[in-house]
């Protein structure tokens, strides 16, 4: 199985004193960091560009950029990727052209990663291959929500279907109740925006989510 992470999610930072709290999840043993990027089009708000990746990427971290815009073979996967990300993941949702997607991101040197939103059948992981699987546990456009239940079954069986290696990551209400049951089911990175960001210690929390990912892990 890959290695057991959690991913501090930026967009419940304080952004305006974003390397600090980074930095602070760094030190606390953090090496991935998830940015999400909403275009106002696949969900309503908007959220952070390039400038955010390129602020971040002298830090030695591994940051991955969840793209949740239309179409994001157009342009975005390109500004991304020169920005200093180290994995993009695209929406299944957003593109007809999903195998052109994931192999630009490829062709640019990144990983490529697969999301999908917690209506959208598993079937596309039988028609391409992605580096790593992002299951959203929440609807996706905002953070603080509460984890969707019904999650944990389709993480395990994504985990059937793709077998031991493929890392999957979940993303939306995981914290240090919901990170167990999740690792348990076999996700292997866990996003957590609010329960890091909106904790008085950030430090501690992320380390707490992690210690829980691991008991449920086993
Ligand atoms: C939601 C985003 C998440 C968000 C998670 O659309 O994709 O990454 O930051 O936030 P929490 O951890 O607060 O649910
Ligand atoms: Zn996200």
């Amino acid at each position: 199985m890959p290695p057991l992470e959690v991913a501090p999610s930026i967009l419940a930072a304080d952004h305006g004193r974003l390397r600090e709290q980074v930095e602070t999840v760094q030190a606390a043993g953090a090496t991935v960091i998830h940015v999400d990027v909403m275009d106002g089009h696949f969900v309503p708000p908007l959220a952070l560009g390039p400038g955010a990746v390129t602020a971040l990427r002298d830090l030695g971290l591994h940051l991955e950029v969840h793209l949740m815009v239309d179409r994001p073979e157009r342009t975005q996967i390109a500004a991304f990727a020169q920005a200093g990300a180290g994995t993009i993941y695209v929406h299944a949702e957003a593109t007809p052209h999903l195998n052109y997607a994931l192999a630009q991101i490829r062709a640019a040197g990144c990983l490529a990663g697969l999301a999908l939103t917690p209506s959208t059948p598993l079937d596309v992981f039988r028609e391409v291959d992605a580096d790593i699987a992002l299951l959203m546990t929440v609807n996706p456009g905002w953070g603080g929500q509460a984890f969707i239940p019904s999650s944990l079954d389709k993480v395990a069986r994504l985990r059937a279907l793709l077998g031991p290696d493929v890392p999957i990551e979940v993303d939306g209400g995981v914290d240090a109740g919901t990170a167990g049951p999740v690792a348990a089911a076999g996700a292997t990175r866990l996003v957590a925006g609010t329960a890091v960001f909106g904790s008085d210690d950030p430090a501690a929390a992320y380390a707490r989510i992690l210690a829980a990912a691991q008991a449920g892990a086993g």
